[in-house]
């Protein structure tokens, strides 16, 4: 056994020495994935993502993956599925990662073009080189390093990369029903988190989830002239901004009847884990950007317990009129984007419905309140029981030279838990290729270079030791 397990090591070494010569080549798949704007969100061409998946395919036959496909179904973004199963008798990972992205925001913010990633600091920048085609390529390459060095994987490997992950993962329950067979593995890896920090090798063991909706708010059938009706009209932009103001108090915690009631504690071993991780008011400031006078809405004690393990509400776009066309008048309508970030213990149905009633209720006036795109997703976590987590922190260890550890994440990642579940508690490594400072969502999005080599070499030795486990779970 230890020879087996000695001789492995010896391959992943071996492998991982590839994956670091031919780190500019992986760099290279990397960046013309990222030349596709393969934003998912309605309003955008769904060829780009189309043509996205077609590259990730292409990119994982170049790589050696057989049964390259690319999964379809109605109304969906097409996922690619690709695998190598010829290592009989030992485990199957599920490896996931999204080729979807999110939209570029204001070009004009970018310091280099959006869709042309750019290196620069040691980092690269561009939509989506971090969020989530680092993800897929950190998978390919890794695979790539073994196939190129031994001609064979130590383990099985079914790739899965969504191609909707951004929008909402609205149809993982069709796709399960689908292809559940097709995607049945021992453990999940899922390269769509970050670390603690680009040094820290990190394993995310819970996430929050996230229940979101769109609210429009009307009083008349078009815009009036602010003069000659101002005063007796009621304004639906003041009408929308104290329905939202409704559901905080003045120290920015939810005013929502009930809604801390299901909150439940973070477990021993979060809590531990929170323990030995240091962060101080000071780093959180410098990460996020946050201006010197702006308060924080949280102890410093609390930043990460309360961005992994607390509830919180946010507005994420507000319209009526528009800079360009705002003109004295009262508007007809007016629109918002919301969301609460829920937590182990909270059921999203029954959050949507408070927050609902909650804005139904704080309407002024006898103002028309309609709301749309509905969407809730749970929380996940989970324990570090199975040995597939013993395997994921020597290859981490490995790959980093440091020890991992164990964090939350205040995101979220609609697949994971209806995948752990359908795959019969099959044990979810989330181990990811982000860090504090990819910006991932906004302008100047981008990827540590030496982590991301790094996140490959952890990867190639992950295989080794799964393989050498007698036992995933
Ligand atoms: N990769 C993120 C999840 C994430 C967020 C990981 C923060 C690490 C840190 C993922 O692509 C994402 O953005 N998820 C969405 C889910 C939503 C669209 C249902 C999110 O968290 O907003
Ligand atoms: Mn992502
Ligand atoms: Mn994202």
């Amino acid at each position: 056994m230890i020879g087996f397990m000695n001789d492995l090591s010896s391959k992943a070494a071996v492998a991982s020495l590839y994956a670091d010569d031919h780190f500019p080549e992986f760099l290279e798949d990397l960046k013309h994935l990222a030349r596709i704007p393969s934003v998912s969100f309605p309003g955008f061409d769904p060829k780009e993502v189309v043509r996205s998946a077609e590259a990730v395919a292409a990119l994982c036959k170049a790589r050696g993956l057989e049964n390259v496909e690319i999964l379809t179904l109605p109304g969906a973004h097409p996922y690619v599925y690709a695998d190598w199963l010829h290592a009989p008798g030992k485990p199957t990972l599920l490896l996931y990662a999204h080729h979807d992205v999110q939209p570029a925001g204001r070009e004009e913010l970018w310091k280099s073009p959006p869709w042309e990633p750019t290196e620069r600091d040691g980092r690269l920048f561009g939509r989506g080189c971090a969020d989530d085609k680092a993800g897929a390529v950190a998978h390919t390459s890794a695979i790539a390093a073994w196939l190129k060095t031994h001609g064979s994987l130590p383990v099985n490997v079914k790739l899965i990369i969504e191609g909707e992950e951004e929008c909402g993962s609205d149809n993982l329950e069709p796709f399960l029903q689908k292809y559940a067979s097709k995607v049945m593995a021992d453990a999940i890896v899922l390269t769509d988190t970050g670390n603690f920090d680009h040094e820290t090798p990190s394993i995310t063991v819970a996430l929050r989830g996230i229940v979101a909706l769109d609210v429009t708010v009307r009083s008349m059938d078009h815009p009036l002239h602010s003069g000659m009706w101002g005063g007796a009209v009621a304004d639906p932009v003041l009408a929308l901004t104290k329905m939202i103001a409704s559901v905080v108090d003045a120290k920015g915690r939810m005013t929502i009847p009930g809604i801390y009631k299901d909150v439940k504690k973070p477990a021993k071993a979060a809590e531990a884990s929170l323990k030995v991780l240091k962060y101080t008011e000071k780093t959180f400031r410098e990460q996020s950007g946050l201006f010197k006078g702006t308060k924080l809405m949280v102890a410093p004690k609390d930043l990460l317990r309360s961005n992994w393990y607390w509830p919180t509400f946010s507005v994420n776009a507000i319209q009526a009129s528009s800079k360009k066309d705002c003109a004295n008048i009262i508007n007809d309508s007016a629109w918002a984007h919301m969301g609460i970030r829920v937590v182990p213990g909270m059921d999203p149905k029954k959050v949507l419905a408070q927050l609902k009633k909650h804005l139904q209720k704080n309407a002024p006036w006898g103002v028309k309140v309609e709301f749309s795109g509905e969407t809730a997703n749970p929380s996940w976590t989970t324990n570090t029981d199975a040995p597939a987590f013993t395997a994921a922190r020597a290859a981490l260890k490995k790959g980093y030279g440091k020890a991992a550890v164990d964090m939350g994440c205040g995101g979220s990642i609609p697949f994971v838990e209806p995948f752990a579940k359908a795959l019969k508690g099959a044990p979810a490594l989330l181990i990811g290729v982000e860090d504090p400072l990819s910006n991932p969502h906004s302008e100047n999005e981008s990827l540590h270079l030496g982590m991301f080599q790094k996140a490959i070499a952890s990867a190639v030795h992950l295989y080794a030791e799964i393989a050498a486990l007698p036992s995933v779970k």
